[in-house]
């Protein structure tokens, strides 16, 4: 499926990811930049921070607590917060755009 990293200065990066791997497996194996991934996808970091449209946050699964406390180390937490290590690609997900931080750190 195609998944759109858009950095936060408008940089579109346009990968191909295979079904099965995370939103921030998907981005490291492209060297996508702006998005980290320090702990290995173990939802230890929080250097996986995207933010996923309000349209699109319908087709994820939803977040669960160790997530949702693990964002507290993330900068710029929004609504449309989400760690994307946390996130498994589903065929639905094609063509998502998924917006990456400022920062990481
Ligand atoms: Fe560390 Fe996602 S990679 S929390």
């Amino acid at each position: 499926v195609q998944i759109s990293y858009v950095a936060h200065n408008g940089a579109v990066h346009k990968v191909t990811a295979s079904l099965g791997i995370s939103l921030m497996e998907a981005a490291a194996m492209n060297r996508v930049p702006g998005i980290e991934g320090d702990c290995g996808g173990f939802c230890a970091c929080g250097t996986c921070h995207c933010y996923v449209d309000e349209k699109d946050a319908i087709l994820l699964p939803e977040m669960h607590e160790l997530e949702r406390a693990t964002l507290d180390f993330a900068y710029d937490v929004t609504e449309r917060s989400r760690l994307a290590c946390q996130i498994p690609i589903t065929e639905q997900m094609d063509g998502i755009r998924v917006r990456l931080p400022a920062r990481q750190y």
